[in-house]
């Protein structure tokens, strides 16, 4: 049994290359993957093709984003030597299985995916998107199923993509495997499936508000606060957090944008229960003041990362290295997965081996 090979848990995450992380990526699930670190076996993908989804015409900007997010990667703690950092497009299995998949789930299936339709109406696709972009969906269960992935560290609004993930291993291991459609989702590799039926696991703060106090932190809505932001931008950006609020005399609201900053950001609870008392009682707290309590602990956060991040900037080299000996890895489990995966499907014709150099 080649499978058991590992006792530890394999876990899969990553990021679609659209620009420099942000708070919303740490608090979301970067700081889970750092713990998951020290316990599971740990894939993390740099979703590029993805990115050409929605910018197919930036293909030169993807490929800096790649790099720039292993930068930040290695900045928020991400160890190269325990964890396994690859790009998508090195990883060819996952293009074939995408393929495959696609034919296990309805066309119908994928355009109700909630996800798809938020992506498409926030950012104003209308009819317009590719044929690609909802496909990505079903790319990102091949991202999840090629490494036989057991757990999934993402925020809440990828939720409905590992549901998608989970209904396509159901339905391969049906398909191909004899496993039975009844099958509890935890037999199913015991019964003789390839694929474990991943589960989701969603960070404390799966969604961070973005500065602008009401949408989602995102780099394309220009509300975010980036990991390499210097100690400046730091406080002039959680300056600009909008909550309406007049005097710091009026009764304000705890649950606004600012105070989801507080308890995020802020660490000593005892202090976050006194702001949150003064603050809904109007006890001459002004916003002003909170803030600044807000970006000294963001900047406290960020520094080690700042100074981390700093020892790779200007250095492709050390990122290229780090991608390439990820993504060698990273090959050596998909073409396993895809063996298994191509003997079940009736696919297997020849052996292969494949050589990244
Ligand atoms: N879609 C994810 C995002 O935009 C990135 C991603 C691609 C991903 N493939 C994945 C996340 C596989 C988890 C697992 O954030």
């Amino acid at each position: 049994m080649t499978t058991a090979a590992s006792t530890k848990q394999r876990i899969l995450t990553g990021d679609t290359p659209t620009g420099p992380l942000h708070l919303g990526h740490w608090v979301g699930s970067v700081k889970r993957r750092v713990e998951l670190q020290e316990t599971s076996d740990c894939y993390f993908i740099i979703a590029n093709l993805h990115a050409f989804t929605t910018r197919a015409d930036q293909a030169r900007e993807i490929r800096r984003d790649c790099l720039e997010i292993v930068r930040d990667y290695l900045a928020m703690g991400i160890d190269p030597d325990r964890s396994t950092i690859f790009l998508q497009t090195e990883v060819p299995a996952i293009a074939e299985l995408t393929y495959l998949f696609a034919m296990l789930v309805p066309f119908n299936r994928v355009m109700r995916n909630p996800t798809l339709k938020d992506e498409i109406r926030d950012r104003g696709m209308g009819d317009h998107y590719s044929f690609g972009f909802p496909l990505y969906a079903v790319g990102q269960t091949a991202d999840i199923l090629t490494f036989r992935a057991h757990a999934v560290p993402v925020g809440e609004d990828q939720v409905p993509h590992i549901e998608l993930t989970r209904e396509v291993a159901r339905r391969f291991n049906q398909y191909y495997c004899g496993v039975s459609d009844q099958a509890p989702d935890s037999d199913h590799v015991s019964l003789g499936g390839v694929f474990p039926i991943p589960v989701a696991d969603v960070g404390t703060v799966s969604r961070l508000v973005g500065t602008d106090g009401r949408l989602k932190m995102s780099k394309s809505l220009n509300n975010a606060i980036f990991i390499k932001d210097s100690p400046k931008e730091v406080k002039k950006k959680i300056g600009r957090i909008f909550t309406g609020r007049q005097s710091p005399t009026d009764p304000g609201d705890a649950g606004n944008a600012l105070f989801q900053y507080v308890d995020t950001f802020i660490e000593d609870p005892a202090r976050v229960a006194e702001l949150r008392d003064r603050y809904t009682r109007g006890d001459n707290i002004g916003d002003g003041h909170i803030k600044q309590e807000i970006a000294q602990s963001v900047n406290a956060l960020l520094e080690p990362m700042r100074e981390r991040r700093a020892v790779y900037e200007g250095d492709d080299d050390a990122i290229m290295d780090i991608l390439r000996a990820g993504s060698i890895k990273a090959n050596e489990a998909a073409e396993e997965t895809l063996d298994l995966a191509r003997r079940a499907a009736h696919l297997k014709f020849f052996d292969r081996e494949l050589k990244l150099t």
